[in-house]
């Protein structure tokens, strides 16, 4: 938003009236003197924009990264629009669809519930760090042999939401529908349940419990 409507104030576009258009006062600049109780002052720490922004260094898809951003800034838009690797995709940006699904030391997270600033010193794998086009992953190649995918826009979330499900079941992490916690198998079930984050609007989700099921067979 542009930020020259600050110095005016609500209360007074509130109060419109012909009268007041007669004086062109819809947007009288509001007053802002310490006696208006209306203005709350500011605090020393909300004025200091130097504790607005951070440096923070993480090794991105192996290559260290250090970036100077504000602190609000999400690691899906850090990278995304910072990094400018646009693989990982913003769908409902607040941790509805999976999206945004990255890799963050090994384990998968939405990016966009997590702020840029928590992960110094982390490793960030994004769907980019898993393969190329000449060197695909087994679960990216698995994708395009079962057609995995329609549109593709949930397709990178889904990829590495897909290899880490593969990697969180052999490592013996139980799901809500693990019966056995002391033996976690690799079924549908646990397969379906696990990547119950990652929504597809195109449906595809026969396919990619297909390819899923492929690169556990190969990689067993
Ligand atoms: Fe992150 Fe939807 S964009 S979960
Ligand atoms: Fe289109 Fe999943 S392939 S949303």
């Amino acid at each position: 938003m542009d930020g020259s409507h600050k110095n005016y104030c609500p209360r007074q576009i509130r109060g419109f009236s012909p009268a007041g258009a007669a004086l062109n006062a819809s947007y009288i600049k509001c007053q802002t003197s310490a006696g208006d109780p209306a203005t709350p002052a500011r605090s020393p720490a909300m004025t200091d924009t130097t504790r607005s922004r951070s440096s923070v260094t993480m090794t991105v898809n192996g290559t260290e990264q250090q970036l100077d951003i504000d602190n609000r800034v999400t690691l899906l838009d850090a990278l995304r629009e910072h990094l400018k690797l646009t693989g990982t995709k913003k769908g409902c940006d607040h941790g509805q669809c999976g999206a945004c699904t990255v890799m963050v030391n090994g384990r998968r997270v939405n990016s966009c519930l997590s702020l840029a600033v928590m992960h110094q010193g982390d490793e960030v794998t994004t769907v980019e760090g898993l393969g190329s086009p000449e060197d695909l992953h087994p679960m990216q190649a698995a994708f395009i042999e079962h057609d995995g995918y329609q549109c593709g826009y949930c397709t990178p979330g889904q990829i590495c939401s897909a290899k880490s499900v593969l990697e969180e079941i052999r490592a013996g992490i139980p799901s809500h529908v693990t019966r056995d916690l002391a033996n976690v198998v690799m079924n549908d079930d646990e397969l379906r349940e696990r990547m119950s984050g990652n929504i597809c609007r195109c449906g595809a989700y026969a396919n990619i419990l297909a390819a899923m099921k492929q690169v556990a067979e190969e990689t067993a």
